[in-house]
This record gives C-alpha cells, sequence and structure tokens, in this order.
C-alpha cells in the first residue's frame, strides 16, 4: 500500500467515526446512566470480594463461605440484569444509524452471531466453572481442584467477559445504535481493568494453596516413613 492510499483509508476511518459518533447522544441521561452502571458492577465486585477476602464479612454473615459466595453470586447476577435492562432502555433512546442500517447484513446478521456466540462463551464458562467458581469463590477460600481448560477456555482466556463484551455489541448493532457500539467498548476495557486486579489475585491465591498442599504432601510422606 502506497502512501496515498494509506492516506485514503486513514481519512476513510476517521469519516466512519466520525459518522457513528454524530449518532452518539451524550446528553441523554439515561445513556450515561447505563455507561456509569456498566462501569460499576466490575467495581463493586472487585471491592466486595477483597473486602471478603480480608475480613470474611460475608463469610461471617452468611454462616458459612459457601452460603457467603452464593449471595454474592445472587448479587452479581442480579446487577448484570438490572444492567443489561438499563442498557437496552438507553439504547432505545439514542439515535439510529442510517450508516449502520445501511449494512443489513451487519445488522441483521453479524450482531445476532456475536449475541449467540457471546451467550455461548458466557453459559458454558458457568457451566464449567460452576457458581463458585463463576462467582469468586477463589476469594472465599473455595478454590477448583484443578484449572479448567476444556471447553470455553480452550478458545477464550476469558470466556465470560469477552461473552459478555460480544453480547452488548451484538444487542448495539441489531438496534443499529452506534451508541451500543461505544458502550461495548467501555465494557471491554471495564473487564480488562478489573482483569488487570483479578488474574495477579488469583495467581496468588492458587500459589498459596500449592504451597499449602506440598507442605502437607512432604508432612504425610514424612509420618508415612516414621510408622
Ligand atoms: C475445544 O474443546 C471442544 C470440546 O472439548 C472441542 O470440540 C473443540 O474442538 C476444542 N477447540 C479447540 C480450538 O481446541
Amino acid at each position: 500500500m502506497d502512501f496515498p492510499q494509506l492516506q485514503a483509508k486513514i481519512v476513510h476511518v476517521n469519516n466512519v467515526f466520525h459518522n457513528l459518533a454524530a449518532d452518539v447522544d451524550l446528553n441523554d441521561p439515561s445513556y450515561i446512566f447505563s455507561l456509569c452502571f456498566i462501569a460499576f458492577n466490575p467495581i463493586f465486585w472487585n471491592i466486595v470480594a477483597r473486602a471478603e477476602y480480608n475480613t470474611h464479612f460475608l463469610t461471617k454473615l452468611f454462616g458459612s463461605a459457601r452460603r457467603g459466595c452464593y449471595f454474592l453470586a445472587f448479587t452479581i447476577f442480579s446487577l448484570g440484569i438490572a444492567r443489561d435492562f438499563v442498557y437496552e432502555r438507553a439504547l432505545a433512546a439514542q439515535p439510529t444509524s442510517q450508516l449502520l442500517l445501511s449494512y443489513p447484513l451487519l445488522t441483521n446478521y453479524v450482531s445476532v452471531a456475536l449475541f449467540a456466540y457471546g451467550n455461548i462463551l458466557v453459559l458454558s464458562s458457568m457451566y464449567a466453572l460452576g457458581v463458585t467458581g463463576t462467582y469468586l469463590g477463589d476469594y472465599f477460600g473455595i478454590l477448583m481442584d484443578h484449572r479448567v481448560s476444556g471447553f470455553p477456555f480452550n478458545i477464550s482466556d476469558n470466556p465470560m467477559y469477552q461473552g459478555s463484551t460480544l453480547c452488548f455489541l451484538g444487542t448495539g448493532l441489531w438496534y443499529g445504535k452506534p451508541a451500543g457500539i461505544f458502550a461495548s467498548l467501555l465494557v471491554h476495557y471495564m473487564y480488562n481493568i478489573a482483569l488487570w486486579f483479578e488474574e495477579p489475585f488469583t495467581g496468588k491465591i492458587y500459589a498459596e494453596k500449592a504451597a499449602k498442599d506440598e507442605k502437607e504432601a512432604a508432612k504425610s510422606e514424612t509420618e508415612a516413613k516414621n510408622e
């Protein structure tokens, strides 16, 4: 690609971006609220989960780690439903893009495919991990016996987050709303920020478990020898 061609491409992408951005109404409070809601959820569950890890306040409140985790799971799940509801309502009030509508393949089919694929990732990962594996059980000391590596974890590092992001994008495209595309970008970045906190923490928790298991194995070995 020579320079004028590249320049033309950049101008084209820039035009598309501006065309889409012109159809995002940032003055609508319900859209701003939905963006805040999107940002709030991962912040909320990271703060609560860390507080649980440090103080065990949910375990104490509910009498057991498992019940505490189920309560958090129910809360996060409900917040997710509420956020999706707020998002859809906000999208309905946003301008529809003539540019997006001029690509019916995108709005009618790609959108549905993204939404379906996103849901497959989310639901299959919930199925593979179970309730406590999905909803931060490790912060309660409820650890998985071994790393889940089967589907969907063999095609995606973070199927919950990637799937959820694709569902937002699919919904936005389906309605032909650029506001949905921009909200999906926010979802994507919020989940990346969440992972930035969660991944090292989970790594630490499992490293502690591995060290403890090793110690116990060594101990039972010496005990066996002494007998
Ligand atoms: C992932 O695992 C599923 C089921 O175990 C399998 O059917 C699929 O081919 C795997 N995909 C990849 C890319 O390994």
